[in-house]
């Protein structure tokens, strides 16, 4: 375990369990479809990328780039940085995140997908906070259901750092700045 973690919250073991039991799910629901998995970057990244080896039916990828938090806090501000190049109209969208806190990033792409006419969109991801909801939105797939602290690893950052952790855990105090 490295040294900033005051403990492991969710360890690699799960966290192939969890990859294996969504990724099946969502092959067995979306039989018959071509899905278009969109992920959030960067926070995505590893958790798309093992959900995906798990998913046996045809399917593509995309990704977009959002900003919101700045330390530990939402900014409520959210700004796409690089949009998906995928036409999305008449698709079945799965957007992919590391977690829903406020739930204001997810909704707002939700929302988006919707006005470029997809055929559905579902939300997938790691984490959910529900704790720390202010904007009302539908997660159908959820590794895991965490109380409200903030976690890093397994794509999740402190700044950009801990995104390499295989693991998910909560950081010690004192690295807190
Ligand atoms: P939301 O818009 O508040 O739902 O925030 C979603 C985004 O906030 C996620 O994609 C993460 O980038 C970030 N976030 C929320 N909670 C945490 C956390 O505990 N650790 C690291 N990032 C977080
Ligand atoms: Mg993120």
């Amino acid at each position: 375990m490295q040294n900033d973690i005051e403990k492991i919250l969710i360890s690699k073991e799960e966290l192939e369990n969890i990859t294996k039991k969504l990724g099946e799910q969502i092959s067995l629901d979306f039989k018959g479809k071509t899905p278009v998995f969109i992920g959030l970057l960067k926070g995505c990244n590893p958790f798309l990328t093992d959900l995906l080896k798990n998913v046996t039916i045809p399917c593509e990828v995309d990704y977009m780039k959002v900003s919101s938090y700045l330390g530990t806090e939402s900014s409520g501000n959210i700004t796409i940085v690089n949009d998906i190049t995928t036409n999305i109209k008449g698709r079945n969208v799965i957007i992919v995140d590391d977690i829903v806190d406020t739930g204001r990033t997810t909704s707002l792409i939700k929302n988006l997908f919707e006005q470029r006419d997809a055929q559905s969109v579902t939300i997938c991801c790691m984490l959910d906070k529900p704790e720390g909801r202010v904007v009302d939105v539908d997660v159908k797939y959820i590794g895991s259901t965490i109380p409200n602290l903030f976690v890093v690893g397994y794509g999740l950052d402190y700044n950009e750092l801990y995104r390499n952790l295989p693991y998910i855990g909560v950081l010690k105090n004192e690295i807190y700045k």
